[in-house]
């Protein structure tokens, strides 16, 4: 079996419950909010995650393409994905620090991550190994 990043599904089940409680934003996102939300990501975030669309190489967080492709192809939709960032940025475990930012900004950020994490099968920065090496064939020559 693959390597499964429980940190975006446990996180799944606190936004179902912050949604319901009627925590989650759900004003529209414009265009210049996702280029604002690209910017702040790029200065706040990039330093720690890798992503792709921002060009961002940071490894000490987990690269977020990865982190959201099993989610994008599991059919979660983009507002799903936006409220578990923002989940996240207030949630968010040691060494990442909590309430990097808030209110606008942190809605332009998670809206812009949203809209692009996990759009591409591979990191264009850093291709992603394979989830685990030994279900490989193993090749000898001959
Ligand atoms: C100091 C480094 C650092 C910074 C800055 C940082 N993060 Fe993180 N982030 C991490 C680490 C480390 C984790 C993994 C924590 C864990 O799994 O316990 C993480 C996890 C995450 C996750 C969950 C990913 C997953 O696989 O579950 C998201 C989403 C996230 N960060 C978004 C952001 C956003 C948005 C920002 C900017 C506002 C940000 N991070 C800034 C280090 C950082």
């Amino acid at each position: 079996m693959g390597r499964v990043r429980l940190g975006v599904l446990g996180v799944a089940v606190a936004a179902g419950v912050f949604a319901m409680t009627g925590c989650g934003s759900s004003s529209t996102t414009s265009a210049s909010d996702l280029s604002t939300g690209k910017q702040q990501f790029t200065e706040l975030c990039g330093g720690c995650h890798m992503l792709a669309a921002a060009g961002t190489q940071g490894a000490v967080g987990p690269n977020l393409d990865d982190a959201f492709a099993a989610s994008r192809q599991q059919g979660f939709s983009s507002n799903s994905m936006k409220q578990l960032v923002e989940t996240w940025i207030t949630m968010a475990q040691p060494p990442m620090p909590r309430n990097l930012v808030s209110g606008q900004n942190a809605a332009d950020i998670a809206a812009y991550i949203a809209s692009v994490a996990g759009t591409q099968s591979q990191s264009t920065v850093r291709a992603t190994p394979p989830a685990d090496p030994q279900a490989r064939p193993v090749k000898f020559r001959t």
